[in-house]
């Protein structure tokens, strides 16, 4: 959605014939959201997206919930997770709402299929590893410190050229993953107030145009269930596409923080919006300058909402105990800050090269069997001072 984008070939008229080099015409497909009123694409097939050789439920997928034993903070060390499975069936969802669900994958497994998450909008932040993500809309090169933004219903692959893949996934129910409006002027531009531009963001640049038949298999998840539907074409057969509907890329080390004298409150460090939460990019950055400042954050009461923090690297000096992929929950209804010391321990820093994703949700996240494996039970008490 960043903005206006056209790859490969297409007719000089939307809705006019469209001939491929046989005579037969390609199948056009507009691909919107919220009716035709929402952003959309039109995509020129090879083949006709509708041709379906067969098709079955592979069953629900919910992750299990766990209800811990009181309302407390929690520390959640991802870092032990198994690894397995592949990018998409690899994915461990942590905490969950109806909003939005939010996991950690570390696949060792390739996707001999292709994705269609037709439930949610997907944004995943790749902590480790590179590759390609195969979509429609063209192929997207990844690495390190990346977020892929996945609107709803984008058919995909990720296909990892090296060993180690470890991701943070977040899937958006009920609406799109977006730049903040607050960002944006009334067309969409981002403003020169934005930590960053239409240039930061890596959009689809090369379309393979697939024309082999075959068994291909694209798994469906829509409704909370997943659905096998088979093709005898190869899915990725766009030869040509333009609009403002397509996933692309974003490093994080691409977000430029904005800094203040004294402490600034997260908002600042806001990088997309979802239906009912918002994420946020912890980079490394000069640190408060004002001649009394206190670098470390004020102890702060989140009364209406939840706040997950993923740890990129483990030098987050306002916390102990927090290593690389570590977690931590900070619910609504009781306060959270810097431990014992770290206040103290701040004055004088003059940068932090902390790099932390935040999602902040709105309504209350529930926990999950995979949450309670990775639970660090001491966590809640590790604010106590020792007298
Ligand atoms: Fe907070």
């Amino acid at each position: 959605v960043p903005s206006y984008h056209r790859l490969g070939q297409i007719p000089p008229k939307r809705h006019t014939q469209f001939r491929q080099p046989d005579g037969s015409l390609y199948a056009e497909e507009l691909f919107g959201e919220e009716g035709f009123v929402g952003c959309s694409s039109l995509l020129y097939h090879r083949f006709q997206p509708t041709s379906v050789s067969g098709f079955q439920s592979l069953g629900a997928i919910r992750p299990y919930a766990w209800i811990p034993e009181a309302h407390r903070h929690h520390h959640f060390r991802t870092g032990l997770i198994a690894n397995g499975g592949d990018p998409v069936a690899g994915r461990r969802v942590l905490m969950m709402n109806n909003d939005i669900w939010i996991g950690v994958a570390c696949p060792t497994e390739s996707m001999n299929y292709f994705y269609r998450n037709a439930d949610a909008d997907e944004l995943l932040f790749i902590h480790h590893g590179k590759g390609n993500m195969e979509t429609i809309f063209g192929v997207l090169p990844y690495e390190e410190g990346d977020y892929l933004v996945i609107p709803r219903g984008t058919i995909y692959r990720i296909v990892p050229s090296t060993g180690e893949t470890r991701m943070l996934t977040i899937e958006a129910f009920g609406g799109s993953i977006l730049p903040p409006k607050r960002y944006r002027n009334n067309f969409g531009q981002l403003l020169e107030s934005s930590p960053y531009c239409e240039r930061d963001f890596r959009l689809p640049l090369e379309l393979p145009q697939h024309e082999e038949r075959g068994d291909y298999e694209v798994r469906i998840k829509v409704n909370g269930e997943l659905m096998a539907y088979q093709y005898d074409f190869h899915p990725m057969d766009v030869v040509g596409w333009d609009g403002y509907l397509y996933p692309y890329a974003f490093n994080i080390r691409d977000f430029e923080p904005i800094t203040y004298r004294i402490h600034g409150p997260p908002p600042t460090h806001q990088t997309f919006e979802g239906p009912n939460f918002v994420v946020c990019s912890f980079v490394p950055r000069k640190l408060d300058y004002h001649p009394l400042s206190l670098p470390a954050p004020y102890v702060h009461s989140n009364i209406d909402s939840d706040e997950m923090m993923y740890y990129v690297n483990g030098n987050y000096s306002a916390r102990k105990n927090i290593e690389e992929a570590s977690i931590t929950l900070h619910p609504r209804g009781i306060a959270h800050g810097p431990q014992p010391g770290a206040a103290e321990a701040s004055i004088g820093k003059e940068s932090t090269d902390e790099l932390v994703v935040m999602v902040d949700t709105f309504h209350p996240l529930d926990l999950t069997e995979d949450a309670r494996e990775l639970d660090d039970a001491a966590y809640p008490l590790s604010w106590k001072i020792a007298r």
